[in-house]
C-alpha cells in the first residue's frame, strides 16, 4: 500500500510508510543492545522467580507498551494522556480504536487525515474469506463463542498472506509487510466473524450479511452486524472497550501470542493461541467469573444492599476459601487505570431501557462495590498485596448490561487483545526477533545448584 495523495495537500502517510520510517532507528537500537550490551546484567534471577511463574522478570521484549506496578504506558504515554491526544471518530467521545491501533504500531499520533485514510483502508478489507464464513455457519450453536472464533481462525490461516510469502521465499526483511497485511485484514475481519458467530448463535443468522458502512469505523460495522445499527451507546461502548483492552504488556494471552509468533506461526493461528489462553479464569476468563459472581450476589442480597450485607456476603465467599473476583491484579498495585473510563462511561451513559433496568441496577451496585469492597478485603485478607478493583470487576457487567450474552463477552475482549498484539507481531518480524527458547529445569536440578 503506497502513500495516498490527498487532494493537492501533503500526501497522507499509510501505516506501512510510518513503520518503514520508524524501522531504521529501532533496528539500530536492537543491534546496539544485542552487540554492545549483550553481557550486561539486567536482573539477578532467583529461585523465587523460577518457582513463582517468572513474575516480575524483565525478560520478554515488548515494543508496544510497558507495564509495572503503577500501570501501563504505551510508547511512554499513559492511558489518560493517550485519551487526551488521540483523535476521536466523527461524532464519538471515546478514544478511537483505529487511532489506538495506529499508535501502537507506530508510536505516533495519527492526524485526522491519517485516521480517516486508515479507517477507509480497514473498511476496504471488510471481507472474510467465504471458506471461513461457510465453516462458521456450519458450527453447532452449542459450541462456545470463543471456541467458534478459535476454530474459524484456524481455517482462516489457509488465507494468510504472510504464509504465502514465506512459502514463496519472500526476503526476510520484507516479511513484516506481509504480516501487516494479515494483521490489517484481521483487525476488521475478527470483529466481523465474531458478529457472525453472535448472529448464528443468538439471532437465527439475522444481520450476518447486513450491508456495512464503507465510511464507518470498525466499531460501527461490528454494531451493524450485531443487529445494533444506529445504537450509539452500544457502538460507543465497543469503541471504549476495544481501545482500553488492546494491550497490557506480556500478560498470559499476549505472552502466548509472543511465543507463538516467535516460531513464525502465521498471524491467524497466533491469534487463536492467544484466545485459547485468554479463556483461563486467572486471565481474561475472570471477566466472566466476576460477572457470574456479581449476578449471584444480586440474586442473594438484592440490587440495593447495605454495606453490611455486602460485607457479610463477601465474608461468606472468603470463608468457603474462594476468591472475590474483580479485585487485585498480578502486577498492578494501585487502581487499574482502565477502570476510570469504564466508570465514566457508566456515569455518563446510564442504562435507560426499561427492559434492561435490572442489569442497570446491578451495574450501579457493582460500581458502588468497587468503592467499598477494597476496604472489606483489606480488613479480611491482609495478605492481599492489592485490593484495588481491577478492570474485570466492571467490564463484563457493563457489556452484560448492554445486552450481550455472557458467553460472548470474552470474544469482544479477544477482538481487541488481538488488535493490540498484531502490532507486536509485525514488530517481531520487522526487528527479526529470535525464537523464544528458555531452558526448562526440574526441582531436583534447582536443588543440585543450591
Ligand atoms: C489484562 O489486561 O490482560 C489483565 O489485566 C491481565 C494482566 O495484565 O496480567
Amino acid at each position: 500500500m503506497a502513500t495516498v495523495e490527498s487532494h493537492g495537500l501533503a500526501p497522507v502517510q499509510t501505516l506501512f510508510d510510518v513503520i518503514e520510517a520508524r524501522l531504521p532507528s529501532r533496528l539500530e537500537l536492537f543491534s546496539k543492545l544485542t552487540k554492545e550490551f549483550s553481557d550486561v546484567t539486567l536482573h539477578n534471577m532467583t529461585v523465587g522467580n523460577v518457582m513463582g511463574g517468572m513474575r516480575g522478570l524483565p525478560c520478554i521484549l515488548w515494543e508496544v507498551s510497558g507495564t509495572d506496578k503503577a500501570g501501563i504506558t504505551y510508547h511512554g504515554k499513559s492511558l489518560r494522556e493517550l485519551q487526551e491526544v488521540l483523535p476521536k471518530w466523527r461524532g464519538s467521545d471515546q478514544t478511537s480504536p483505529e487511532a489506538m491501533i495506529w499508535y501502537l504500531y507506530s508510536g505516533s499520533i495519527p492526524n485526522r487525515a491519517e485516521l480517516e485514510q486508515f479507517a477507509a483502508d480497514l473498511a476496504a478489507r471488510a471481507e472474510v474469506p467465504a471458506e471461513v464464513e461457510e465453516f462458521c455457519d456450519s458450527l453447532s450453536p452449542d459450541i462456545s463463542s470463543t471456541a467458534q472464533l478459535i476454530m474459524c481462525l484456524t481455517v482462516w490461516a489457509n488465507h494468510s498472506k504472510f504464509s504465502d510469502a514465506l512459502m514463496s521465499g519472500a526476503p526476510r526483511n520484507k516479511l513484516w509487510r506481509y504480516a501487516l497485511e494479515d494483521a490489517l485484514d484481521s483487525h476488521v475481519g475478527t470483529p466481523l466473524i465474531s458478529a457472525r458467530i453472535y448472529a448464528n448463535k443468538y439471532r437465527d443468522g439475522r444481520d450476518r450479511t447486513a450491508p456495512l458502512n464503507p465510511l464507518g469505523d470498525i466499531a460501527e460495522n461490528f454494531a451493524i452486524r450485531m443487529g445494533r445499527k444506529g445504537d450509539t451507546d452500544f457502538t460507543e461502548l465497543i469503541r471504549m472497550y476495544w481501545s482500553l483492552h488492546m494491550d497490557h504488556g506480556a500478560n498470559v494471552s499476549a505472552h502466548t501470542m509472543r511465543l507463538s509468533s516467535s516460531a513464525w506461526t502465521d498471524p491467524y493461528l497466533t491469534l487463536a493461541s492467544g484466545l485459547i489462553s485468554g479463556t483461563g479464569v486467572l486471565h481474561a476468563g475472570a471477566i466472566m467469573q466476576a460477572l457470574r459472581y456479581n449476578q449471584a450476589m444480586v440474586a442473594a442480597i438484592g440490587p440495593e444492599p447495605s454495606p453490611e450485607a455486602v460485607e457479610t456476603y463477601i465474608c461468606r465467599t472468603l470463608e468457603k476459601g474462594h476468591v472475590v473476583p474483580g479485585y487485585g491484579h498480578a502486577l498492578l498495585r494501585s487502581a487499574d487505570p482502565r477502570l476510570e473510563p469504564i466508570t465514566r462511561f457508566i456515569n455518563t451513559r446510564p442504562i435507560t431501557d426499561s427492559g434492561s433496568s435490572e442489569q442497570g441496577k446491578m451495574l450501579r451496585l457493582i460500581a458502588h462495590n468497587s468503592t467499598i469492597v477494597p476496604d472489606i478485603l483489606r480488613r479480611h485478607v491482609p495478605r492481599m498485596k492489592s485490593t484495588a478493583p481491577n478492570v474485570d470487576s466492571l467490564s463484563g457487567c457493563l457489556m452484560y448490561a448492554h445486552g450481550l450474552d455472557i458467553d460472548f463477552i470474552l470474544l469482544v475482549m479477544g477482538c481487541s487483545r488481538g488488535m493490540g498484539f498484531m502490532a507486536q507481531y509485525v514488530w517481531d518480524r520487522a526487528l527479526g526477533l529470535p525464537i523464544e527458547r528458555p531452558l526448562s529445569v526440574t526441582m531436583d536440578q534447582i536443588m543440585a545448584k543450591l
